[in-house]
C-alpha cells in the first residue's frame, strides 16, 4: 500500500514542527510508519539551499530567485526522499511545502499565482498532497510566540507585520482555493486543542485510521 503526504502550512510561530512530532507519534501508535521532514530542506542537498535563501539580508534574492531555489530544494526532496518512503508506504509528514511558496512568493513577494503554478507544472506535473493542515492565527500574536521562544531570526521572520498579514491572507485565499485538500485549523490555541483539530482532519479524510487509532488505545 502507499503511503501518504501530509503537509503543515501557516505563518512563522504558529507551532508546526511541534505538532508535526506529536502527529508522528500517534500515527506510529497506530502502526503507521512515519517520516518527518521540511522544507526548504530534507535533503542533504536541499539543506544546503535552505541555509542560502533563509540566511543573509532581505534584499539577497530577488522573489523570483528565491522561487526557483524554493523548488530546486524542493524537487531534491521529492525525488530522493518523499517519493520513495511514499511507495514504501510510509507516511511523510512535511513541516511546509509548495503552499509556502504560492503564500511567500506568489503572494506576498507579489509574483502572482500564475507564475507560481507554472513553476509547479514545469517541475512537479500534478504531485500535490493528500491532505494540508493550514495553521491559522494572528500573526502579532505567532511574532510574540517567536519572540518568547529566542529562536534565531530567518530572512523572512524579520519582514514586516504588514508582510505576515498578506500572508495570513494568502493562505487563506490559497484554502479557499483547495477545499478538498487544505482544512484550516485555529493554531492560537492550546497545543492539546491543535491536535484534536488536526486529528480531527485527518480521520474525517481517511475514516479507516479512526478504526486503527482506537484499536491503538
Ligand atoms: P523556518 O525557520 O523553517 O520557518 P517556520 O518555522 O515558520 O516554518 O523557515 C522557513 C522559511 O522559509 C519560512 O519563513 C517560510 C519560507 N519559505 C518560503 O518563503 N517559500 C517556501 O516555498 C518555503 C518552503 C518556505
Amino acid at each position: 500500500m502507499h503511503g501518504k503526504l501530509i503537509t503543515f502550512e501557516g505563518g512563522e510561530g504558529a507551532g508546526k514542527s511541534t505538532q508535526a512530532d506529536r502527529l508522528a507519534k500517534f500515527l506510529n501508535k497506530a502502526g503507521i510508519e512515519t517520516l518527518l521532514t521540511r522544507e526548504p530542506g530534507g535533503t542533504f542537498g536541499a539543506e544546503a539551499i535552505r541555509d542560502l535563501v533563509l540566511s543573509g539580508t532581505q534584499d539577497r534574492w530577488s522573489g523570483l530567485t528565491e522561487l526557483l531555489l524554493m523548488y530546486a530544494a524542493r524537487l531534491d526532496h521529492v525525488e530522493k526522499l518523499i517519493k520513495p518512503a511514499i511507495e514504501r508506504g510510509v507516511w511523510v509528514i512535511s513541516d511546509r511545502f509548495a503552499d509556502s511558496s504560492m503564500a511567500y512568493q506568489g503572494h506576498a513577494r507579489g509574483l502572482g499565482k500564475e507564475r507560481v503554478e507554472a513553476v509547479h507544472k514545469a517541475v512537479f506535473d500534478d504531485f500535490e498532497p493528500d491532505i494540508t493542515i493550514l495553521f491559522d492565527m494572528d500573526p502579532v500574536m505567532a511574532m510574540k510566540r517567536v519572540e518568547t521562544r529566542g529562536e534565531k531570526i530567518s530572512r523572512f521572520d524579520a519582514e514586516s507585520i504588514e508582510f505576515h498579514k498578506e500572508l495570513r491572507e494568502a493562505f487563506k485565499k490559497i484554502a479557499s482555493d483547495n477545499p478538498d485538500r487544505i482544512h484550516t485549523i485555529n493554531a492560537d490555541a492550546s497545543i492539546e486543542s491543535v491536535e484534536t483539530q488536526i486529528l480531527f482532519a485527518i480521520t474525517q479524510k481517511y475514516p479507516e485510521l479512526a478504526a486503527q487509532l482506537t484499536r491503538a488505545d
